[in-house]
């Protein structure tokens, strides 16, 4: 089995450390606090929560967890949340079954989902008032159960854009009154997780404990690499994995698929030309996806992204010297090049550094655009 997973958490003899991720996250846990965490896209944070809940599991801690990435209000979070509480079953089947009797009144429904073949739940729910209710029902309902719960919603500054003003109050209010409920939020959006937790006129202020989850230590990154190559009989030199974590920065997802790839090519000596004929075929495998990139973005963005991969960390994108040697224009237009590319989630604004930096979101669109 190839060791370096590039989808779906299995267990932690694939996981590369967050040792002390994981026990802060546990320790809130154990003192009935509640967590946010956000960090920047593919760095590892619905692998830790993974992680956590895999040791929950063990301690009979029913865990829920769910991603409201794709929901659009209210009514699309109460389903999902009673979704994800129904799919508990078959795990726990008399749970399941007071759930049931406790929603009846909305009348439930199953549908299987033509996608993923599993089946759905939809609760006919049409008024605006009646989430209000529906929301807090289904917390305390779990609440009831006696039983240890952990939910943790991932993307949930989704949130903010949902059409109902009140979300953030009415799920803040429900929330801490819960005794054995707990809950872990994850977000990738800086700017809006913040907002939620950070601003004090804001419900969710000072509600949670907070961990700061980061690029993983190079040092114990390679050590991870070394020790899974060679249970497998492979030998891969100093200089390999060094590349390795050059090209890819250290960050998470995109050190694990260029392992991964290397990995699957079968060949037991790893040498750093190994390691860059792999990366050009996946820069070549992307490259339709970066030529579409190119025609969504205009002509000044694409070149002010282009001159932040080569710089591969910007602290000064206005200075005279950054703007010259990459003929970028003006600093307002720069300014406004920044402005866009953050937002489209092209660049990524580091502000927990020394000193912060503008870098290329993707690794590998970052390396492909250094080549172009
Ligand atoms: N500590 C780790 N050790 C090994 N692999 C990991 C680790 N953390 C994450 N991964 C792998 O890296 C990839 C990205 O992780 P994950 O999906 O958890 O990131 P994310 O921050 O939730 O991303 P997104 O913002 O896109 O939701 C996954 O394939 C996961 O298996
Ligand atoms: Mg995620």
């Amino acid at each position: 089995m190839n060791p370096f997973l590039i989808s779906a958490y299995i267990s932690p003899d694939y996981f590369c450390d967050r040792e002390s991720e994981t026990k802060t996250l546990t320790d809130n846990i154990n003192n009935q606090s509640n967590t946010v965490f956000f960090a920047q896209r593919r760095i590892g944070k619905t692998a830790l929560i993974q992680q956590v809940f895999y040791f929950l599991k063990k301690k009979k801690t029913t865990t829920i967890y769910f991603d409201i990435y794709a929901t659009q209000n209210l009514k699309d979070f109460t389903n999902q949340l009673a979704n994800s509480i129904y799919s508990l079953f078959p795990e726990n089947k008399s749970l399941t079954k007071r759930f049931w009797e406790a929603i009846k009144v909305l009348r439930p429904v199953i549908s299987v989902d033509e996608l993923s073949g599993s089946p759905q739940l939809s609760l006919d729910i049409t008024q605006a008032r009646q989430f209000e209710k529906t929301i807090p029902q289904i917390f305390q309902f779990l609440d009831a159960q006696n039983i240890k719960t952990i939910i943790a919603i991932d993307e949930f500054q989704q949130i903010l854009n949902y059409p109902e003003k009140n979300t953030e109050a009415l799920l803040r209010s429900c929330i801490q009154h819960l005794k054995n409920v707990h809950f872990i939020f994850c977000g990738s959006n800086q700017k809006m997780m913040h907002h939620i937790f950070n601003s004090a006129k804001r419900p969710f202020y000072a509600s949670t404990k907070s961990i700061n989850l980061q690029k993983i230590n190079t040092g114990v990154y390679a050590g991870f690499i070394k020790q899974h190559f060679e249970k497998q009989k492979f030998k891969i030199s100093k200089e390999a994995i060094d590349l390795i974590l050059e090209l890819t920065d250290c960050h998470t997802y995109y050190t694990q698929r260029l392992c991964h790839e290397i990995f699957a090519k079968g060949i037991k000596t790893i040498q750093p030309e190994l390691v860059l004929q792999t990366i050009n075929e996946i820069l070549l495998d992307n490259e339709g996806v970066y030529f579409q990139y190119r025609n969504l973005l205009t002509p000044s963005q694409w070149n002010i992204l282009k001159a932040i991969a080569i710089e591969r960390k910007i602290e000064q994108p206005y200075a005279q010297k950054f703007m010259h040697r990459h003929n970028v224009g003006s600093s307002a237009n720069v300014k406004r090049g920044i402005e866009a590319l953050v937002e489209k989630e092209m660049i990524y604004y580091t502000i927990n550094a020394d000193k912060p930096y503008y870098e290329v979101y993707d690794k590998f669109l970052m390396l492909w655009l250094q080549r172009k």
